[in-house]
This record gives C-alpha cells, structure tokens and sequence, in this order.
C-alpha cells in the first residue's frame, strides 16, 4: 500500500470484547474439573445434561422430510399455516381481537427475529419513539430493540437482593411515562429473574396501560415453561383485551427445542381489521429489507406439530416434562440449602418460575463460585435452573453456602 493510497474501511474497527455469556461458556469447556457446573447456558438441559430433540419433533421432521418435494422459497410471511396456529396458541381461538379479525401473525426467524422486526416497526411507525424495558431485562433486548433507534429506558422491577418484585416503583415509572411510549414485559418466565407478575398484577399493568395510552410489547420466550401453554399466555391475554393495539414476539427455540431451526412469530393486535392488514404489509416490507424471507424447516415442524392433535398431545406431554423437570430442581436446590443452614433465604428459588433466577450476591461471590467451586452462572448471578442434576444439587447448595457466607 503506497502513503497516497485510502486507509482500508475496516481499520476504523477495534476488536470487540467477548461476549459475557460466549465467555463463561468458553471457560466452562476450559475447566478440567470434573465437579463442573455449567448454570451459563441459555437452554434446557435433560437430568443427563442434555438439550434434546423431543419425540414430537423428530416426527413430524420425518414426515416432511418424506413428504417435501421442493426446497422453492416460501414468502416473506413464512407459512399461514403456522402463523394461523400461533395466533391461536397465544391468544386462543375466542379472543376478541381473534374474533375481530384484528390480529396478524408473521413468521420470524427465531423470537430475537421477532422483536428486532417488531422494533423496526415501530421506528416506522414513530421514529425515535421510547421503549421501557424491566431493569433487569434479558440483555439481549438492549441491541435487539436499540438498534432499531428505539430509545431504551428503564422502570424499576426486581430486587435481586431481596429476590422480590418492586411492582410499586414499577408502577410509579410507567405512570409518568408519555402516551405512545412503548412498554416491554416479559409474558412469564422473567429472564433473567424468574419473577412474574401475579394476576392481580396484570390486570394493574392492563389497566395503567390502557389508561395511559402505552403501547405492550410482549416478549413470550417461555410459554408452557411456567405454569403450562394457557396458563402462560393469561397476562398476555388479558393485555390484548383491555389495549387497542400491542405487539407480541413469540418463540419456539425453547418450548420445540427448535433452537437451532429458527422458530418465531411476531404478532400485531390492532386497532380495526384495517389496520391490522396495514401493519401486515409494513411487516412483511421490513421482513423483506432484512432477511428477506425467514427459515423454513422449523416453522413446518411447529406448524405440523400444533396442528395434528396427537403430536401435539405428545408436545404438550413433553412440555411438562420439561417443565416440571425444572420445577424439581428449583424444589430440590431450595431444600438442600435450607437444610444446608441457608434458613428461608432461598425459599424464592422455589417460588420463581422458568429456567432462570438471579443469585443476587455481588460480582465477586459468583466468581469465587466458578475459581472455588467451579460454579458457573452469568456475571449478573443468573442461574440456569435446567443446568442442574438431582446429583449435583447438594455440591451446588454447599458451594452457594460457602461463597456467600
Ligand atoms: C427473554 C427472551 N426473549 C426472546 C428470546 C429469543 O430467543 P430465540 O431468538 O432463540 O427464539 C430469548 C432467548 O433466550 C429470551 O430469553
């Protein structure tokens, strides 16, 4: 390269840091230690650490499989037929705004695909609008709706020291927020805190909301890993009754196990019938500027699973497998450290829902957890509850007990 020549384009960039969660995975794999135990990850694990295929899957595979006779593109909505058994799946059949015609579903690859196009929509819709999102929050929210130019503010909602809801300071915040901001919350299995809001809470929520003339935008990674497929949409449900319009990003990676396959959804309520076909097509321009048309394979096992109603019976038995694999665990951790001298103190492990709940000891606790004790669990604390084996439970509450003393 001779002086006169221009400085290449990409010289402007410096090598990024690791990524928090890629590098306690990465550490985990470097650690010999055959006591590891790996609460990092972001997925279901099986009592032998295993994040399966489930039985409904591998069947319906085979069957489209044996059946597919062109690999041709799809369209940029993905398949009606899933987008049709999504609604249905989070909303029910009887909901109104079913019933209205008022609700469009649009296949998206994976949930973050969801809630980056749903956040492309709303730039469309009011460039520079602000979004709330619960402190803490997945982290992952923060590029995925701040990099569609949404404004990210915070209202208040865990504290993880007392491991309880500040539903109060919630509410105070979400009060003064502007009509036509946008509020996030997470429809069950709060990541990464596991705490949920009661039903009373809901309809509070349901109520501020519409009064106040904000937005929901409802993030439903986890539905079936809490209280069950219904039970799990419920907050949601109720939402959509009480507000004219909302946004709803679903996803399959964790209750099919379609991680890899690239599953979701992103669902408008809207005000008309009208609107709703409006907002359809903006979805589907955005879907087209981005990724064009979203992956197949896995919408056409969920499609295939929610609509034959004996894999389907089969998913929701593995669901609950799943789920109250995680439940057990969650009961067995609890036990072990209150018989470990931990007192009640840990009695919120039990309680919290989903695969997550935050450790809500400082930074060096949880590094003395993996250095000591070869713990490991995300910078902030969260514990993958999946990450657990009945044989690893009471190494696990003996660590907490030590490293916290
Ligand atoms: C809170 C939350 N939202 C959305 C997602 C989206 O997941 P995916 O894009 O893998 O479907 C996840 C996955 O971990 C999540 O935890």
């Amino acid at each position: 390269m001779s002086p006169s020549d221009p400085a290449p384009v990409f010289e402007s960039l410096s090598r990024l840091s690791e990524d928090a969660i890629l590098g306690v995975m990465a550490k985990f794999r470097a650690d010999p230690s055959p006591l590891k135990i790996d609460l990092g990850v972001g997925v279901y694990r099986d009592a032998e650490g295993h994040t399966p295929v489930l039985d409904c899957v591998r069947v319906a595979e085979r069957r489209i499989l044996d059946a597919q006779v062109t690999k041709s593109y799809v369209a940029p909505a993905g398949r009606e037929e899933f987008n049709a058994a999504v609604v249905e799946l989070v909303l029910g059949r009887e909901h109104r705004a079913v019933l209205d015609r008022r609700v469009i579903a649009v296949q998206t690859p994976g949930g973050c695909g969801a809630l980056r196009v749903g956040a492309e929509l709303l730039r469309a819709a009011a460039a520079g609008t602000s979004i709330h999102v619960s402190d803490p929050t997945w982290a992952n929210h923060l590029p995925l709706l701040g990099g569609a130019g949404l404004r990210l503010q915070r209202y208040p909602y865990y504290d993880a020291t007392a491991h309880r809801l500040t539903f109060d300071a919630m509410l105070e915040r979400l009060e003064r927020a502007p009509a036509g901001d946008v509020v996030l919350l997470h429809a069950c299995c709060h990541n990464p805190t596991g705490a949920d809001l009661d039903d009373a809470q809901w309809r509070t929520i349901a109520d501020l909301l519409s009064r106040r003339g904000l937005l929901p935008y409802l993030d439903l990674a986890y539905q079936g890993f809490g209280g069950g497929l219904d039970a799990d949409a419920q907050g949601i449900r109720l939402i959509a009754s009480r507000v004219p319009e909302c946004l709803i990003a679903t996803s399959f990676s964790k209750n099919l196990g379609l991680y890899r396959e690239r599953v979701g959804a992103l669902l408008a309520v809207a005000a008309s019938e009208e609107r709703a076909a409006a907002i359809r097509s903006h979805v589907l321009q955005i879907a087209r500027s981005i990724y064009s048309m979203p992956p197949d394979h896995g919408a056409a096992i969920a499609a295939e699973i929610l609509t034959d109603p004996a894999l389907r019976g089969t998913w929701v038995a593995e669901l609950g497998t799943m789920r109250e694999r995680v439940r057990a665990m969650r009961r067995l951790l609890a036990d072990a450290l209150r018989r470990g001298g931990g007192g009640r103190a840990y009695d919120y492990l039990e309680h919290q829902r989903g695969m997550f709940s935050l450790l809500g000891a400082p930074p060096a606790v949880v590094e003395r957890l993996r250095e000591e004790f070869h713990v490991y669990m995300t910078a902030d604390g969260r514990m993958n509850l999946a990450g657990l084996m009945p044989s690893n439970v009471d190494p696990l509450a003996h660590a907490i007990l030590q490293a916290t003393r």
